[in-house]
């Protein structure tokens, strides 16, 4: 398969192997939710992702895409295969692996298909106020995540389809508004050179990757899940 079972096999102690690459790369031996949650909190974020490929250094916004990038402007490629790549927003890439209707579209070839991820920094993941698997605050469904891990699995599922665009190219202004996957109507706009997304004026930190089935845009903060 991929690189997971390789490193997998290369490091004999799983918890050796998990504490070099706590990112997800060991959702096999743990149940979807201590998987979601342990990546989160990882304590060992800067350290090497993996045996991935040299990172995709991040192109300025608006700027052409480095074609040396190692998978930039790759039509090759899909979201899927780059959206690890990028220490600045591997938090939320490990999260998007838990959502089957997310890694299934990432991983699309299909022209209808095309996606623009936005991708929040991991300082925006790690300032977030309540975890996207946990309850908003007022959820009256009478389930709780911290006793469900359905209701928990619903709750992060959501948080991550809120930051699907689907489509790409994304048009700029008025006319490109677009419902996210979770249901939120959002468009763009390009202000000192800088790109904000409406409504919630997210600030576009730059242009991660651009593959064939579309885009990943990293965020300085999340779509309102509440
Ligand atoms: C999908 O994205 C590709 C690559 O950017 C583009 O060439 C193509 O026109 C897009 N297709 C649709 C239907 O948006």
């Amino acid at each position: 398969m991929r690189y997971p079972v390789l490193v997998a096999s290369f490091f004999a102690s799983l918890s050796v192997a998990a504490a070099l690459f706590p990112l997800g790369y060991f959702r096999e031996s743990a149940s979807l939710l201590r998987h979601s949650i342990s990546s989160f909190h990882g304590d060992q974020l800067p350290m090497n992702p993996g045996p991935v490929q040299s990172p995709i250094s991040s192109t300025p916004d608006g700027a052409s895409p480095n074609k040396d990038g190692g998978g930039v402007d790759d039509s090759t490629v899909s979201i899927s295969d780059i959206l690890p790549q990028t220490r600045k927003i591997n938090i939320f890439a490990s999260l998007t692996r838990d959502v089957s209707t997310v890694t299934t579209r990432l991983e699309s070839t299909k022209p209808e298909d095309n996606t623009t991820v936005l991708a929040p920094l991991n300082s925006a993941m790690q300032a977030l106020p309540r975890k996207p698997w946990e309850d908003r605050p007022g959820d009256d469904s009478g389930v709780s995540a911290a006793r469900s891990e359905d209701k928990a699995a619903q709750n992060l599922q959501r948080f991550v389809e809120e930051h699907v665009v689907p489509t790409s190219p994304w048009k700029k202004g008025p006319e490109g508004k677009i419902k996210t996957l979770g249901g939120q109507e959002l468009w763009w706009e390009e202000h000192d050179g800088h790109r904000i997304i409406r409504p919630g004026n997210l600030v576009v930190d730059g242009i991660v990757g651009r593959v064939g089935n579309g885009e990943v845009w990293a965020v300085k903060g999340v779509v309102n899940y509440a």
